[in-house]
């Protein structure tokens, strides 16, 4: 049976949710797959594949997030790997133009003021090579109190309101389906020579 491993940096439990829930499906569709935090720090060596996902504050990843793709990037270049982020809030003031790259809509702009979260994470993927990177909607519960100071001072300014819509959007059919598709490429069959 193909091992999987789904990695989250998750702070508030969205990411971590989209995670157990690729896990659960790949498991449904013959794979053994394992769900961990990234600030475990599990080694992808025993894997076949590797899923990692990190939820997005101020445009950049939660750190173990980065630190755990900075850390097995050799492993990591070596077999199958797909990333997520779990960022952008519907009807957030960022989130509002529909056509938008989503992949600027969660990390920002590629270059300039603002970018030096996805520009992180473009670094890595250029070693990685990762086969995609999905953005998902995330989730956001204002009674969940800030686990970091930049947290806390971003929800106290008054425009947060339009910024951040509480809620939790996570799209279960959309997370069901792509994992799906991972699944497929995980358990297909193992290439010859
Ligand atoms: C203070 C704050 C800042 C955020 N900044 C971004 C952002 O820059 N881009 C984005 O796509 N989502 C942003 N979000 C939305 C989160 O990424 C979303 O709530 C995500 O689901 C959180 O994942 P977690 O619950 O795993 O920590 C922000 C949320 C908060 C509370």
């Amino acid at each position: 049976m193909r091992r999987a491993l789904i990695v989250h940096a998750s702070r508030h439990g969205g990411t971590a949710g989209i995670a157990e829930k690729i896990g659960e499906v790949l498991r449904s569709e013959g794979v053994d797959a394992v769900v961990a935090p990234a600030a475990d720090m599990p080694d992808p060596g025993a894997f076949d594949a590797c899923v990692i996902g990190g939820g997005v504050y101020m445009g950049s990843w939660v750190k173990e997030g980065t630190e755990y793709l900075d850390r097995f990037a050799s492993i990591l270049a070596t077999r199958p790997v797909w990333l997520f982020s779990s960022g952008p809030l519907p009807g957030s003031s960022v989130a509002k133009n529909p056509t938008a790259d989503p992949i600027e809509l969660a990390l920002g702009p590629a270059d300039g003021p603002g970018s030096g979260g996805r520009k992180k994470i473009e670094a890595l993927s250029a070693v990685i090579h990762p086969r995609e990177h999905h953005v998902f909607v995330g989730a956001f519960d204002p009674k969940d109190p800030p686990k970091a100071m930049s947290e806390r001072l971003v929800r106290m300014m008054p425009a947060s309101k339009n910024l951040l819509p509480a809620g939790d959007f996570r799209e279960w059919p959309i997370i069901e389906a792509w994992a799906r598709e991972i699944a497929a490429e995980v358990a297909g069959p193992v290439p010859i020579g």
